[in-house]
């Protein structure tokens, strides 16, 4: 059996490449990557395959029985993007595709949903067996900001008291590991997200906790974060979307309760204290 992923040199494809080596051995691994040179590393084959180009994607798939479809990063193009591989997924005879979707896709108010939803239709038009993981967000989209935060003095965000029930990437690598390497996930959608839902205060409280000292929670208006987003160098476009991800927060758009991701891994997720020290460490 051949199971191929893309997006295998960015940072949820390594984990998953990782996982899977260690769960199956590497025979039998395909990393579709846009550069073979950042594939070197990976220590299985990889094939070019860019979703922009539909011919790269088709000679790519030749051969494989299951694929891991990890959604890409052009935001606004994805959907486009992930049609491509779906349609060439079907012409090469792939018999599984698994996509990486969002948290509650189909109703989520993050600006980001209706692509992830759209490639969710695509997938099931297109007669290929499918399941879909809709992942909560990575807690390292948090941790990244310690840093930042340590030196400010404070955590800023806009996420008022809402709860964000986060997991770290490499709970929905292994979770994606499970579904590629275990039967009886055709046909489903799992709402991914961590055990433990936590509010902005709270991760300022732990990394107080950790560090000791003192770096309190800061809610400010969507329209101060986001320019201060664009001041620490991010794209403007980027930051005005971080921002309103953080306000959709504020609202429960991160928070789920269902525990199913720490179902397929059988074990729980990873405590945000351990994400936190990781990101110190
Ligand atoms: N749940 C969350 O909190 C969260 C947060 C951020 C992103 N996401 C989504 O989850 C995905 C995986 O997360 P990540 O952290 O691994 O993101 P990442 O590190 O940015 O990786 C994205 C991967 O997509 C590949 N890619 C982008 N455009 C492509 C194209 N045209 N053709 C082929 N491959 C393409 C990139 O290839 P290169 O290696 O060549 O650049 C990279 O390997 C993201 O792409 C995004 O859709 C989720």
């Amino acid at each position: 059996m051949t199971i191929a992923i893309t997006g295998a040199t960015g940072q949820l494809g390594r984990h998953v490449i990782g996982k899977l080596k260690q769960k199956t051995g590497a025979d039998g691994i395909v990393a579709l990557v846009r550069s073979l040179d950042k594939a070197q590393d990976l220590g299985v084959e990889a094939r070019v395959a860019d979703y922009t180009q539909p011919a790269t994607l088709e000679a790519a798939l030749a051969g494989v029985d299951t694929l891991l479809l990890i959604s890409g990063n052009e935001i606004g193009q994805r959907a486009v993007q992930h049609a491509n591989v779906i349609t060439a997924a079907g012409k090469a005879g792939v018999k599984h595709v698994v996509y990486t979707s969002v948290l509650h896709a189909d109703r989520s108010p993050l600006s980001l949903a209706p692509e992830h939803l759209q490639t969710e239709a695509d997938l099931k038009a297109s007669g290929i067996a499918y399941t879909i993981l809709r992942n909560g967000w990575y807690t390292e989209n948090y941790t990244g900001s310690i840093k930042p935060a340590l030196a400010n003095g404070a955590f800023y965000g806009s996420a008022g008291e809402g709860r964000i029930a986060s997991s770290a990437r490499a709970d929905y690598a292994e979770a994606a590991v499970v579904v590629l390497t275990t039967d009886g996930h055709a046909g489903k959608t799992y709402e991914l997200a961590g055990d433990t839902a936590y509010t902005l205060a709270e991760l300022a409280a732990e990394i107080s906790k950790q560090t000791g000292k003192d770096v309190p929670y800061k809610d400010i208006p969507e329209a101060d974060y986001a320019a201060a987003l664009k001041a620490a160098g991010l794209p403007e476009g980027f930051a005005a979307a971080l921002a309103s991800w953080d306000v959709d927060a504020s609202q429960g758009a991160l928070f789920d309760e269902g525990r199913e991701l720490s179902r397929l891994l059988g074990h729980p997720t990873t405590p945000l204290a351990e994400s936190v020290k990781l990101a110190l460490a």
